[in-house]
């Protein structure tokens, strides 16, 4: 083994880069390889920092991986039993590594100044003031971070940006890290995320593949190879794909626009299918065995959400305008323009098929999450949904497996704002349906397949209305019930 001969820090860097061959030829996906000992450091202990940096831990237990935020709630709860993320499998991960070789902690600077590796994992939100308001990411917290490792880098670095950032970042991040006197000699490397919550684990044992861009320059490929050595304990060989720096930077905010403008382009079509009565599901069905178009992200729904796809949509756009390539931008527009139709359409649909008025009348909302197993709420459709109805005097009524109550009504009527008396959150579906004059589901949670219909429909009043939102219930069973029961796009 190497493992015990190479120097660390500063020395294996050029090590790195003088084993990279070797490396680049034998970085299997077991843990028999030569390693150096790493410290890894994570700024940003959100929905990635925290589930990406625990599968690191998991599969590289001689590195030493600190996760570490300014939120000091988050922070606990990381380290609680009570995670703050609800994702799939993730507990395991966390109590299997935590203690031993993964940390979370709130000492950003001190967690900085010891590792080799720092991933930036903060958020990059649509920026809601000043020049590209609505659309350009706001930096501020990647430039925070940037300078705080320029204030405390004493020790050469590899600083990796994990979080999802404008093409051409690393070179602000570099200048930044340039222009503090002190500072130790740091490779800059962009290595974006492509799990999808929910699936978060699942997404992370086993990528599609892992992209890291850097400099294609010695020090930065050696980097590369550092980084790729660390994703090359699990992840084979041929998974992992280095490129250059705006390549990477680029290909995460192209990868999530094609994945929304997939959905966009059903939700368009689930429309054309209700005026025609073809079935948007048949219609998906058929051109997915295309291996052309294949199968994947063709649900038609109420809408994307999550807190992703429209700022990465919305960024490109901005990036598009600010390139010069007005056609471009509009083009991406439109993705946007159809999920928020979408999302309309679907309030719209339920009042008009109510008789026209909602006013007073009760209105379950069956799940508040962006999609199903997540407590993630960001940008869910059902915000939009609860808003609509709740402007036509409903008195809505929502239910979700693992959304807080609270959340629910700072998310549908702002926070610190007096709630609206309309809105209210109940402990079970029954609750929510009980004397419900329409249902409408908009997260495909599972629970929602199997619940007694039969029972919920017997306490509505009549005529008793079934809007899926998510295309997760048998239509026809509905309504042999009773249900007046309509779908998307059917
Ligand atoms: P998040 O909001 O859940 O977490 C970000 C964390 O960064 C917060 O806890 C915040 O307190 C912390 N932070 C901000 N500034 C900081 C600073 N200066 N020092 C220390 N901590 C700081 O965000 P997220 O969902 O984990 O997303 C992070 C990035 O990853 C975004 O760019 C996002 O686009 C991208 N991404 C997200 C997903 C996803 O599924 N959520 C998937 C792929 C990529
Ligand atoms: C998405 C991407 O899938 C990830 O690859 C990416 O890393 C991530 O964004 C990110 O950058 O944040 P995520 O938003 O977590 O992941 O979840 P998705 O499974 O992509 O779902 C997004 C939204 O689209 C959800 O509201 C979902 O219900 C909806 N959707 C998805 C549909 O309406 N139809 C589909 O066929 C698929």
């Amino acid at each position: 083994m190497l493992r015990n001969v190479l120097p660390r820090v500063p020395g294996w860097l050029g090590k790195y880069c003088l084993e990279k061959s070797h490396l680049a030829s034998t970085v299997p996906s077991d843990s028999h390889h030569p390693f150096i000992p790493m410290k890894i450091c994570c700024v940003g202990a959100g929905y990635v920092g925290g589930p990406t940096m625990s599968m690191i831990a998991r599969k590289a237990p001689d590195i030493q991986v600190t996760v570490v935020d300014l939120n000091e709630r988050r922070i606990a709860a990381w380290n609680s039993d009570v995670l703050p993320v609800y994702e799939p499998g993730l507990d395991e991960v966390v109590r299997e590594a935590r203690g031993r070789n993964l940390f979370f902690s709130t000492d950003v600077k001190g967690a900085i100044a010891e590792a080799d590796i720092v991933f930036v994992s903060v958020n990059t939100p649509t920026k809601t003031y000043g020049v590209g308001a609505g659309r350009a990411a706001d930096l501020r917290y990647i430039e925070s971070v940037a300078r705080t490792i320029a204030e405390v880098a004493k020790t050469p670095k590899i600083i990796v940006e994990k979080s999802t950032i404008p093409v051409r970042t690393a070179s602000t991040i570099q200048e930044i890290l340039a222009a503090y006197p002190g500072t130790a000699k740091c490779q800059v490397l962009s290595n974006p995320e492509f799990l999808a919550e929910g699936t978060a684990i699942a997404d992370l044992e086993k990528p599609d593949r892992v992209l890291i861009g850097g400099e294609r320059t010695p020090e930065g490929e050696a980097a590369i190879e550092t980084l790729a050595s660390v994703y090359g304990r699990w992840v084979p060989r041929e998974r992992i794909i280095t490129t250059n720096l705006w390549s990477s930077e680029l290909s995460k905010l192209v990868a999530n626009a094609f994945l929304a403008q997939r959905i966009s382009s059903i939700n368009a079509i689930s429309a054309l299918c209700e005026a025609t009565e073809a079935d948007v599901d048949e219609v998906a069905n058929a051109i997915g065995k295309d291996s052309r178009i294949g199968p994947k992200f063709l649900k038609a729904s109420v809408g994307f959400g999550g807190s992703c796809f429209q700022k990465d949509v919305l960024n490109l756009v901005y990036l598009c305008e600010h390139f010069g390539l007005p056609e471009v931008a509009t083009y991406w527009e439109g993705v946007i323009k159809i999920n928020d139709w979408q999302k309309r359409r679907f309030a719209a649909k339920i009042v008009r098929s109510l008789f026209n008025t909602v006013a007073d009348k009760r209105i379950a909302v069956l799940g508040f999450a962006f999609k199903k197993d997540t407590n993630d709420t960001r940008e869910s459709a059902a915000i939009n949904v609860c808003r609509d109805l709740l402007t036509e005097h409903a008195n809505v009524v929502v239910y979700d497996p693992k959304v807080p109550a609270d959340e629910i009504i700072a998310d549908v009527c702002g926070r610190g704002v007096s709630p609206n008396p309309r809105l209210s959150v109940a402990k079970t579906a029954y609750e929510a349906c009980a004397g419900a004059h329409a249902i409408a589901i908009v997260t495909e949670w599972d629970e929602f397949k199997t619940l007694d219909y039969e029972k919920i429909y017997a306490g509505m009043p009549k005529p008793a209305f079934l809007f899926d939102g998510r295309n997760i219930t048998d239509l026809a069973k509905l309504r042999a019930i009773g249900f007046r029961a309509r779908g998307i796009g059917k």
